[in-house]
């Protein structure tokens, strides 16, 4: 009888885990009528290494996905990031406290790829950047090139990877959010966790969070 509920105790343990982590998470739909002027958000410009370990908004986990790398023409299938021969390349994992999620940016939404804390293998070394509720890992898959070498597509690869972690950086200092653009972080176990492919390469990532006082 003691083994009985305490298998129906697990069980109901599990499904309460498991029914607390969203499968998927609907963005808001962007504010583009907020934050400081382009000129403003270049003046504030930084690379901050401290961050508060409080969660986005909704609002500002949804801008911040949209400015980094949403689509801004749907009619045209364009993105908020230019891309080489619009190979639209650069594809957005959020490591978050529960999970990895990918950024789908055509439905808009941010989709489970893996459950759990994986913030450390980003952070590696610099372990203090797992505070930052948020990681953009940004994951060039450089098949989506139409031709090309592989050094080629590795180039606009670097490149494309650049100018989303630019956009991510203009955002934050536009809205007064904390970043800073890196390459450090535990490649093969971001490969391994993801399950990426031999043309899918993490290039940068923007740990993201509001600033520490
Ligand atoms: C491509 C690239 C890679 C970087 N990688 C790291 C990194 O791995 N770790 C880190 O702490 N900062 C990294 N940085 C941030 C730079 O150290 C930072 O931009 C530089 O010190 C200038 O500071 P500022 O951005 O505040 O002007 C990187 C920056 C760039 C552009």
């Amino acid at each position: 009888m003691k083994t009985f509920y305490t298998s129906i105790f697990i069980t109901f343990l599990t499904l309460t885990t498991f029914s607390q982590i969203q499968q998927k998470i609907v963005l808001n739909q962007p504010d583009t009528s907020r934050g400081y002027t382009v000129m403003h958000a270049l003046a504030n410009r930084a690379s901050e290494k401290e961050y508060d370990t409080i969660n986005l908004s909704l609002q500002d986990l949804s801008d911040l996905m949209w400015a980094a790398n949403g689509v801004n023409r749907p009619e045209e299938k364009n993105r908020t990031a230019p891309s080489a021969i619009n190979g639209q390349d650069i594809d957005i994992y959020a490591f978050m406290i529960d999970g990895v999620y990918f950024y789908n940016a055509f439905d808009h939404i941010l989709e489970l790829v893996v459950e759990g804390d994986y913030r450390d293998i980003v952070a590696g070394s610099q372990y203090w950047v797992a505070d930052a509720p948020v990681i953009c890992v940004l994951v060039s898959d450089i098949s989506r090139f139409k031709f090309g070498d592989d050094d080629q597509r590795m180039l606009w690869a670097a490149f494309d990877a650049g100018i989303v972690s630019q956009n991510i950086s203009v955002f934050c200092a536009s809205v007064g959010l904390a970043t800073r653009p890196r390459a450090s972080m535990e490649i093969d176990k971001i490969i391994d966790l993801l399950n990426l492919t031999e043309t899918q390469h993490p290039m940068l990532n923007n740990p993201v969070g509001y600033p520490l006082k």
